[in-house]
């Protein structure tokens, strides 16, 4: 069964917990394992923060747009944001590497992101937004025992 999901929400950080939630219970349908599930919830976290608070600078009133598609089990996951963008993409997604280290913020979730899943594109431009494309093969579902 393939199936995809869209959605838009506004850039309040309350909304980072509903788009994790979105996309575990689109995920949940197709077996996947405990661990694909937390990997899955994590890095749409951590995308979705990051629109939120860089794209956006933690300004509420834009909006963050998020797809889901499940193809073969192949799960696609993109998030969007309209916001401020990334001049220098390379060096965004390097380990530790932060542009706010005054919000003590880490500089992991592009690596974690990398990690959790087996591709990851950002696609970004200065003053019109970023989008991030991630993609998971999800294990097969293996039969039941009896
Ligand atoms: N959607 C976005 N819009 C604009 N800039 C972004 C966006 N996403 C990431 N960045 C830039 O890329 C940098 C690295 O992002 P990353 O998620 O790896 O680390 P972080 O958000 O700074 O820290 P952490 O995720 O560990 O809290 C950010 O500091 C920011 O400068
Ligand atoms: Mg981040």
């Amino acid at each position: 069964m393939n199936n995809s999901l869209t959605c838009t929400f506004k850039s309040i950080s309350e909304n980072e917990a509903l788009a994790r939630m979105i996309a575990a219970s689109f995920a949940a349908s197709y077996d996947p394992t405990i661990g694909e599930l937390s990997d899955i919830k994590t890095v749409v976290s951590e995308a979705v923060t990051n629109a939120i608070i860089h794209g956006y600078n933690g300004e509420e009133d834009h909006e963050v747009y998020m797809k889901m598609t499940m193809m073969d089990r192949v799960l696609k996951i993109e998030v969007r944001d309209t916001g401020k963008g990334i001049a220098e993409v390379e060096k965004a997604m390097e380990p530790l590497y932060t542009s706010r280290p005054d919000m003590e913020r880490s500089g992991m979730g592009f690596t974690i992101m990398d990690h959790f899943m087996d591709g990851v594109e950002v696609i970004s431009e200065p003053g019109k937004g970023t989008t991030v494309k991630m993609t998971k093969q999800l294990t097969s579902v293996q039969a039941e025992c009896h």
